[in-house]
């Protein structure tokens, strides 16, 4: 197991690093190397040394929250599981399907056995027998290097039967997807490693009570599982020390969009986000400026680039607090060369694209979001469709199964509210470039076709519903 160290290319000397410390040790891939920094120890500490109770209690103890997206605290979640003999089963989620997102794929390309010792520490603390890895399926070289680590890691007793001679048993599958979005949600990956459509489930029962099969299932990203071997190193209170209170430990960020140095960068989850987006990032290209960034994936609510909003920690809380969140640790930066509503555009046809279609608010108000901003992009639309669209994503969140409503209505409401005048030139240039006349801000406007009953104000939902 790669340990803790300050200094790594790239960061900060303040910047602990500790999935990235020795990242790019040539060979870190394979077991032998792998071992010689010390892996696989701390799964024969907590098999030998330890009960199943005391691992979990550390995991609880370094407070390490979800790295997949909602951030919830991993040692609780793994509480959840009830105890006893029966079939649980320890999911892997790596699907990584969050436009921006890129982090699990380096980490499970340079140091698979850390994911694989990781689970194996886990499973054990929730007593769970059997495990997945399941990775999207556009992942093969990922998913090769996996099932090569996975080889040598049973070859040598460390997934299989009796491990270290304990009564523990791990039997460990990497399963491949077919390229879904939804998959990434948690209940949607069981659906479809059962080998069903992967459609969400309604929760209550959460996976930890009734999940794959039927069993008690604890599900974690790549990240969170990766950071067993290092809690236990370090001891959960020590672990608990690094970041924020309520943000503990470093996180993997990764930074894509309008910037010098896009890449994957560790930092201690509380750093500023200019730290990350400037000073390892690079910053926007010569002569540009930031307007606005996504600071956790696609879904989150955009925030301006602002000094202040720049200066935020970079941690769940802090980010929450400003009106958008951390979710799975990508920043895309969005430099003053592109449209806002070019941005709008793509993320809300991404949406489109992935919703499952099962429930009316997503299914519907993805598609109608599509329609609008289209109507925006075309000039037909007036400052009016703008408050519908608002509304639309408001009543989205919220009402649906999941959340992969809520993840288009939120930055595209965000967008709304933060950059509303840039989507009103837009329309009025639009509209002067397509010959469509003047806007009426108080009226439904339908462009060329305007009829009378347009300029007698009919109510903006008729001008939605025809949008539809
Ligand atoms: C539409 C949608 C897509 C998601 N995609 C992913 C994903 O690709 N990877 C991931 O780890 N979590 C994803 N999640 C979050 C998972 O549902 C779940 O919260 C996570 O796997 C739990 O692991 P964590 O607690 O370690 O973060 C997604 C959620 C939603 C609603
Ligand atoms: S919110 Fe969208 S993606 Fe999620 S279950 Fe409903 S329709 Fe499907």
């Amino acid at each position: 197991m790669t340990s803790v160290a300050a200094g790594q290319a790239g960061a900060q000397p303040d910047q602990i690093q500790i999935l990235f410390h020795e990242i790019d040790r040539p060979g870190l891939a394979s077991l032998d190397v792998y071992r010689d920094l010390g892996g696989y120890a701390m799964l024969k500490r907590a098999l030998t040394e330890m009960t199943p109770e005391a691992v979990l209690a550390e995991l609880q103890a370094s407070g390490v929250r979800g790295r997949g997206g909602a951030g919830f605290a991993m040692g609780k979640k793994a509480s959840f599981l009830p105890k006893g003999d029966m079939d649980k089963y320890l999911v892997c989620n790596a699907d990584e399907s969050e436009p921006g997102t890129f982090k699990d794929r380096e980490l499970m390309q340079k140091t698979p056995h850390t994911l694989i010792e990781g689970l194996a520490i886990s499973a054990y603390a929730v007593g769970a027998n059997r495990a997945y890895i399941y990775i999207r399926g556009e992942y093969a070289l990922q998913a090769d290097v996996l099932e090569d680590a996975l080889i040598e890691a049973k070859a040598a007793g460390y997934v299989g039967e009796r491990i270290f001679g304990s009564d523990f048993s791990l039997e460990l599958w990497v399963h491949r997807g077919a390229g879904a979005y939804i998959c990434g949600e948690e209940t949607a990956l069981l659906d479809s490693l059962e080998g069903k459509r992967g459609n969400p489930r309604l929760k209550p029962p959460f996976p930890a009570i009734n999940g794959l099969y039927g069993g008690p299932t604890l599900i974690n990203n790549v990240e969170t599982l990766m950071n067993a071997p290092h809690i236990l190193k370090m001891g959960g209170a020590e672990f608990a020390k690094i970041g924020t209170e309520t943000s503990t430990g470093t996180k993997v960020v990764s930074v894509s969009g309008c910037v010098r140095r896009p890449g994957n960068y560790e930092v201690v989850l509380g750093t500023p986000s200019r730290h990350i987006i400037e000073g390892l990032a690079g910053g926007a290209p010569e002569g540009r400026s930031i307007k606005a960034w996504f600071p956790g994936g696609s879904s989150a609510p955009v925030l301006p680039g602002t000094d202040e909003m720049l200066d935020l920690p970079y941690d769940f809380d802090s980010l929450a607090k400003a009106g958008s969140m951390l979710g799975s640790g990508a920043i895309i930066v969005i430099d003053d060369s592109i449209p806002i509503v070019d941005v709008a555009l793509k993320t809300a046809k991404f949406y489109r694209h992935e919703s499952c279609g099962k429930c009316t608010p997503c299914r519907e108000g993805t598609n109608w979001t599509v329609k609008m901003l289209e109507r925006v992009e075309t000039g037909e639309a007036t400052p009016m469709d703008l408050d519908i669209m608002a509304s639309v994503c408001e009543q989205m969140m919220g009402n649906c199964l999941c959340v992969l409503a809520d993840a288009m209505a939120m930055p595209i409401g965000s967008m709304i509210k933060h950059f509303r005048e840039e989507f009103e030139a837009h329309i009025e240039a639009a509209r002067e470039r397509n010959g469509l006349g003047i806007a009426m801000p108080d009226t439904v406007n339908r462009g060329a076709h305007a009829g009378p009953e347009d300029l007698l104000g009919e109510p903006a939902y008729a001008g939605a519903a025809e949008a539809h």
